[in-house]
């Protein structure tokens, strides 16, 4: 039965040779095909998807890197629903937001996919204020390009408040939301402040961690919980599991926002119910704090709060660390035997292989924890620069301009070390823009002695 059916189905699917080169090129041409067309071929159905309605000129051939779905494919998802927002401020609540991400996936062939992550970050519309800041902050989002084409993750990095109300550290929620909505393929969203620089390239989301979880923040558990401090987590950088438990979240935290009226009264409640807060400003990390104090059960169970690693760190206590740091890597990689086989140049595309290879040499030689901590010589993942406003150009008046913006440029080109190295360069130090080419066998020849 079964192979009688199967061959039934061959003969049914063997298509005249004509119609089908004929349908390659429909299929080019159905990506840019016009709405009339489209509307044709979706009454169609799926069973034919490849033929062309009469006056439908076929544009072809047209050059398109990998088939892409055409308009046709595929059946009603979320998106066809005119009640979607993308608002996180006064749009339709969306409900059912786990099924409706299963049924996209499982349509689109997707459903065992390996975990995806989006990340998500951005800077104000108009220029910075602050002298250079503009080259500045185009240096942090070159950073996380790097960081993102090594690891495949993509990058959405937005120059807009998607909520106009929703300023200053606000605006990453609806941007965060958005975000969430537009990439239902990611099982991530990593939202990253536009000041925070990816430090150590060759470390990846340890996501097996998270299992369980939905949202990831650096912090101390015992500050949040029993001091109650809303200093104890950051939340300039942090990882949401695209899912309604997060679209839950994200709503409760941005009711607590300036788009609302309750916002000034926030500010009062959040000054008495936590520690450390000596104004009524309700700020975005503040309102957080209190949400996972507040309802435990609900938000503080599903949030990993820790400092296993540098998922951020405050960059006061990395940037005069950083030379001390590179000088381990390299005197590892050129001691160790086993680092011969890493030091082989290689393309770009084998990054994560050579990466975790170099991994396991430096884990044996530098103290501390793959992706840094506040002891020990790893290199810390994420130097976020709380506080130095780049673009702005206010430094909060406890830094100096040395330590934030030498050090801004210290953890750049720290980074960008570890990206050239694939191009066979490296600065000529890190307070030093010139580029020094590598020797073929760096950093073996790079210590001037023979072995
Ligand atoms: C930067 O490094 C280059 C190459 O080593 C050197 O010639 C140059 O003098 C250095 N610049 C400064 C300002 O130290």
């Amino acid at each position: 039965m079964a192979a009688a059916t199967s061959e039934a189905a061959g003969k049914k699917c063997a298509a005249p040779p004509r119609l089908s080169s004929v349908a390659g090129r429909a299929r080019d041409a159905l990506v840019f095909a016009a709405g009339v067309a489209a509307a044709v071929l979706a009454m169609l159905g799926p069973a034919s998807p490849f033929i062309v309605p009469a006056g439908v000129r076929v544009v072809g051939p047209v050059d398109v890197a990998a088939p892409v779905p055409g308009p046709a494919d595929g059946p009603r998802t979320f998106y066809d629903d005119p009640g979607l927002s993308y608002a996180a401020v006064g749009g339709r609540r969306l409900t059912g937001w786990d099924a409706k991400r299963a049924e996209w996936l499982r349509s689109r062939g997707l459903r065992n996919a390996p975990e995806r992550v989006v990340m998500v970050s951005g800077s104000q519309p108009e220029p910075c204020a602050g002298a250079g800041g503009d080259h500045l902050l185009l240096r942090f989002l070159k950073n996380k390009l790097d960081y993102c084409r090594l690891h495949g993750i993509e990058l959405v990095y937005d120059a807009a408040l998607l909520e106009p109300s929703m300023v200053a550290y606000w605006a990453k929620i609806p941007n965060v939301r958005a975000a969430m909505l537009a990439h239902p393929e990611a099982e991530w969203v990593w939202w990253v402040d536009a000041d925070a620089v990816l430090t150590d390239m060759d470390f990846s989301l340890p996501l097996s961690r998270y299992r369980g979880y939905n949202l990831v923040l650096y912090g101390w558990p015992k500050e949040v919980y029993e001091r109650r401090s809303w200093l104890g987590l950051n939340a300039g950088v942090f990882l949401i599991r695209n899912c309604q438990w997060s679209l839950d979240f994200l709503d409760e935290w941005a009711r607590m926002g300036p788009a609302y009226p309750e916002h000034a009264r926030w500010g009062k409640v959040l000054r008495k119910a936590l520690t450390k807060k000596h104004d009524d400003g309700a700020c975005d990390q503040s309102a957080l704090t209190y949400l996972l104090i507040k309802n435990r059960g609900r938000w503080g169970d599903k949030v990993y709060l820790g400092t296993d690693y540098y998922f951020q760190g405050y960059f006061a206590g990395i940037v005069g660390k950083l030379d001390g740091i590179a000088a381990r890597y390299e005197a590892a990689e050129r001691e160790a035997a086993a680092a011969a086989g890493v030091r082989r140049r290689h393309a770009e595309r084998e990054h994560l292989r050579y990466a975790a290879a170099r991994n396991a040499v430096v884990r044996d030689v530098v103290p501390g924890p793959d992706g840094g901590g506040q002891s020990g010589w790893r290199r810390p993942f994420v130097t976020h620069f709380t506080g130095c406003n780049p673009c702005g150009g206010r430094r909060n008046p406890i830094y100096s301009s040395e330590i934030c913006d030498g050090g801004m440029r210290r953890a750049l080109a720290f980074a960008d070390d570890q990206v050239l190295r694939n191009y066979g360069f490296r600065h000529a130090s890190l307070r030093n823009n010139t580029l020094l080419p590598l020797p073929f066998d760096y950093p073996a020849a790079g210590a001037g002695r023979s072995r």
